[in-house]
């Protein structure tokens, strides 16, 4: 009975895994971590700053992990996938999904089909957080 579920779950996982990541975008070719860590502190564009600690930024928010040394711990794909739509992960989580338009109501006319994130300013970001900032 063991073995059975063992075969189970190594069926399975592949497709775990590939819920957990995002592959990077055509703008990734473009990316400019400077430009990123400038679109992370934008407080009315992003408000990543209003939940989460940056390194070398005083005033971060803790209702989110820090995302000092994110690097380390998750791969681009990963970070990317959980900028996009964390909501993949934790249908439950209260951070935004910033590079989706699935499953949002109420959206002001100009605003309804627009995702938060350009595509350009979701790879920024990806490309200041993988650069692992301490
Ligand atoms: C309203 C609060 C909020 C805002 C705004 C927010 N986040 Fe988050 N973020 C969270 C929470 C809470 C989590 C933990 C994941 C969960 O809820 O399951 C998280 C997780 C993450 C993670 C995964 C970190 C880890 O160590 O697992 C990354 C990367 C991230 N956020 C980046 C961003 C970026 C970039 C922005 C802005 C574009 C942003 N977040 C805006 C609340 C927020």
């Amino acid at each position: 009975m063991k073995q059975v579920w063992l075969l189970a779950v190594l069926a399975l996982s592949p497709l775990v895994w590939a819920a957990d990541t995002m592959p990077a975008t055509p703008s990734a070719a473009t990316a400019d971590p400077a430009r990123g860590r400038k679109l992370l502190l934008a407080r009315q564009d992003t408000g990543c700053i209003l939940c989460h600690q940056l390194p070398g930024f005083k005033e971060g928010g803790e209702m989110g992990p820090s995302l000092t040394g994110v690097g380390e711990r998750l791969s681009s794909e990963q970070i990317r996938q959980r900028i996009a739509d964390p909501r993949l992960l934790n249908p439950q989580t209260f951070m935004p999904a910033y590079f989706s338009t699935a499953g949002l109501h109420n959206v002001a006319k100009p605003l309804q089909g627009k995702t938060v994130l350009t595509e350009q300013g979701l790879e920024d970001i990806i490309a200041y957080l993988v650069k692992n900032p301490s």
